[in-house]
């Protein structure tokens, strides 16, 4: 069983376990928006959970939910290059959101809401123009509503599909124009889905969200 520090705190991780859900089982904090437990690869996508390790003196920026702990191991969660770097990462998710709180499902249970508290930024960058898209909003579907306009491409709806052995839903386009959606586009109510809802309930943001909480905003 490796054993390794976290900011000077004495931690045991499983063999192999990522530094990202060793961390977070002891009681400490590390930002993620994408990772998901026991998804192989790790997507990798958001870049929040980035921290420092030194190892043999080196040290280096890694991803914590993809990077293995190892023996001897010195993880920093909090220096000023982690800090800079994590805010850059969340301004650019945030650059091309849709930002409009009080007309969201999410509004009262938001993880992009949550991580810019954490991060101390505001959910709106200041140093970038907005690139949000206008993007239509699939609510055909009876039970749950995807507005695209809202998706942070976590992939975690994909991911999670994709591991019932569906895949309903995946990215489409890359680059800028990347987006989640159906097999050629087509409306939620068209696709022979059983509606496990899993991918609503895996959602960090309101682009996926049951039709009963409501906030559909068409504006
Ligand atoms: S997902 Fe909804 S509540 Fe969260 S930041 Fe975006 S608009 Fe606001
Ligand atoms: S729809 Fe939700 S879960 Fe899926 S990629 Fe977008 S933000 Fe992530
Ligand atoms: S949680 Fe690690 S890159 Fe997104």
């Amino acid at each position: 069983m490796p054993s390794f520090t976290i900011d000077g705190q004495e931690i045991k991780a499983e063999p192999g376990e990522k530094i990202l859900w060793a961390a977070l089982r002891s009681g400490i904090d590390i930002p993620h928006l994408c990772a998901i437990q026991g998804v192989e690869p790790p997507f990798g996508g958001c870049r929040l959970c980035l921290v420092e390790v030194e190892v043999g003196g080196q040290r280096e920026m890694v991803t914590a939910c993809s990077e293995p702990v190892r023996e001897q191991m010195k993880v920093y969660t909090h220096t000023e290059k982690v800090e800079r770097m994590r805010r850059v990462a969340f301004e650019l998710i945030m650059s091309d959101h849709h930002i409009d709180c009080k007309n969201c499902a999410k509004k009262n249970d938001c993880n992009l809401i949550k991580l810019a508290s954490s991060l101390k930024v505001p959910l709106r960058p200041k140093s970038l123009r907005s690139l949000a898209r206008d993007l239509p909003i699939d609510d055909s579907h009876p039970l749950f509503t995807y507005d695209p306009r809202k998706c942070v491409k976590c992939g975690k709806c994909v991911f999670t599909c994709q591991s019932l052995g569906k895949s309903f839903l995946d990215f489409a386009h890359r680059g800028f124009e990347m987006m989640v959606t159906t097999f050629d586009h087509l409306p939620l109510a068209s696709i022979v889905c059983e509606a496990c809802l899993d991918c609503v309930k895996v959602c960090p943001t309101g682009a996926l969200y049951m039709k009963e909480t409501g906030g559909i905003d068409h504006g």
